[in-house]
């Protein structure tokens, strides 16, 4: 929950925002392609020097001053001189200076479930860049199964963003105009990513042979096929069964759609994008049988990608028997946080490579939108927080313990993202011309999270009283500093539309292996009849 002072502020800022996407046209969405095309590397002209601190990339970490001007970072050397008066400089030393955190899956002001999400494109960067984020992308939902209309919906949505995004696209319904409509989205809008739900029976899911013609689509246009992997016709009967024993309440939820469901439709969509050789992301990995599914499928070559949440890693399916319901079914998520045990053997996964990337799947409601399945946790909105809490989280969880290097860090969080996307180096990375979207963390500093303090409009936190070590003290966007001593500095309508170009590197060697394919299959065989 935001403090007095921050909730004016805050109802200061939808104010406003509302003013800037009436009057401000150039905001409202970057159609054209990046820099090249007149989005501009977004910088106001501010110069900043961050001296003294270590720089670090995904493949490497040194000492070295970062000096950005425009929005972009122009050099990474030690002892750069100051130069010019009117350069800002920041002493970083003894801090880790690192991309900005890009989270691959988020649900800003996504209906949903009855409602909508209560986190916009305004108070979701408020808490992103507050906790070191400064790039997400963002599913758009068709509107009736129009994907067209979905994305101008979404447009809206992100006239008042600020900080830069991207979009995935849902395919919810299948058509010939669907098909087409996708072509659309890959070749003029810079969407290079279509997500399947399996689950969601009766809203959101799709049937096998929808998959499989989404799967051949997604690869003819060289875009990334996404799935939420739970086996929705068996969660349903799951559910029927919780509710016949009166069960109606959130451990109803983790009960009705146990991890056999997760790992046979992570099972089920690898083999299907097998058959079409085409590559294939696993979002929001929750359980071991999942994970084991995507460890087996690297292991035989597959291009597989595996994306943990932050909630699936730190967190345990106790909560869900909370006798109190408020606190319960702020942890409904689907699928379903595991019972302790998975959460380890996720971060081990991560640690090792067997999953790449790490999102937060940060879709919130507020106690009161939770409380429309007091009576029955079939209506409660599925969704949990996560885009301010997932860096802090992810240092404290894996770094500070020894799980992964600083540099592995950057990886998880930020240059994985970009490269699977197709944004690297402009994003994910501090390289010369890289956007400059850069975070201070100080590791000897503490953190507490919770409600009273997060920058979500939620008046709950499933990391209520989490306690850790490192902290974001600044967040660079795009040359700007958004982030410093627990001060958020932004406007409304400043975030850019990322475009995300087809044929990311995951695509390579797919015509090979396919031509290879035509070439063993030793058909079709020239016949003769044999005379009698
Ligand atoms: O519970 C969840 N995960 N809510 C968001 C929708 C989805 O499945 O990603
Ligand atoms: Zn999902
Ligand atoms: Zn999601």
């Amino acid at each position: 929950m935001a403090t007095p002072c921050r909730l004016v502020l805050l109802l200061l800022s939808s104010l406003l925002s509302v003013a800037v996407g009436a009057t401000h046209p150039a905001h409202e969405f970057c159609a054209a392609a990046g820099r090249d095309a007149g989005c501009g590397g977004g910088g106001d002209g501010t110069r900043i020097l961050i001296k003294g601190g270590t720089v670090v990339n995904a493949h490497r970490a040194e000492e070295a001053d970062v000096y950005i001007e425009g929005g972009v970072v122009v050099a990474i050397r030690p002892n750069i001189p100051v130069g010019a008066d009117n350069v800002r400089v920041i002493d970083a030393t003894g801090k880790y200076v690192m991309p900005g955190g890009i989270d691959p899956h988020t649900h800003l002001e996504m209906e949903f479930m009855g409602t909508v999400t209560i986190d916009d494109f305004f108070s979701g960067h408020a808490a992103a860049l507050a906790g070191g984020t400064t790039m997400h992308i963002d599913f758009v939902i068709p509107v009736n199964g129009n994907l067209t209309a979905g994305l101008e919906s979404y447009k809206q949505k992100a006239a008042k963003s600020a900080m830069d995004y991207g979009f995935h696209m849902a395919i919810t319904k299948w058509s010939d105009e669907v098909a087409r409509e996708m072509e659309v989205m890959v070749k003029e809008h810079g969407i290079n990513s279509f997500k399947f739900f399996m689950a969601y029976k009766g809203s959101l899911m799709v049937t096998d042979d929808l998959l499989l013609q989404g799967l051949q689509k997604c690869k003819s246009l060289g875009a990334l096929a996404m799935v939420h992997a739970e086996n929705g016709d068996a969660v349903a009967e799951g559910q029927k069964w919780m509710i016949d024993l009166g069960i109606t309440g959130p451990e109803g939820h983790a009960l009705s759609r146990p991890p056999i469901l997760e790992g046979e439709a992570t099972a089920r969509a690898i083999r299907l994008a097998k058959f079409i050789n085409t590559p294939l992301y696993v979002v929001h990995v929750m359980s071991i049988d999942a994970m084991e599914e995507i460890a087996k499928a690297k292991r035989e070559g597959q291009k597989v990608i595996g994306e943990p949440v932050v909630s699936g890693l730190v967190l345990d399916d106790s909560w869900l028997w909370d006798p109190d319901f408020t606190i319960a079914s702020k942890y409904v998520m689907s699928p379903p946080i595991r019972e302790a045990g998975h959460g380890k053997a996720l971060q081990a996964a991560l640690s090792s490579g067997i999953l790449q990337l790490v999102g937060t799947d940060h879709c919130t409601f507020n106690s009161t939108q939770k409380a429309f399945g007091s009576d029955d946790f079939r209506k409660i909105p599925n969704g949990v927080n996560g885009i301010e809490e997932r860096m802090h989280i992810i240092w404290d969880s894996m770094v500070e313990t020894g799980k992964i290097s600083v540099t592995d860090y950057v990886r998880v969080t930020s240059a994985e993202c970009a490269k699977i996307f197709n944004i690297y180096p402009r994003k994910g990375a501090i390289l010369e011309g890289s956007d400059a979207d850069i975070i201070i963390l100080n590791p000897e500093r503490s953190f507490v999270m919770g409600a009273h303090t997060h920058h979500s409009r939620s008046n709950t936190n499933v990391y209520e009283g989490r306690k850790g070590k490192g902290m974001v003290e600044v967040t660079i966007s795009r040359g700007r500093v958004v982030w410093e001593d627990g001060v958020l500095n932004i406007t409304p309508g400043s975030g850019r539309y990322v475009r995300m170009p087809p044929y990311g590197y995951v695509f390579d060697g797919i015509e090979k292996s396919d031509a290879a394919y035509r070439a063993s299959l030793r058909a079709p065989v020239q016949r003769g009849i044999a005379a009698a």
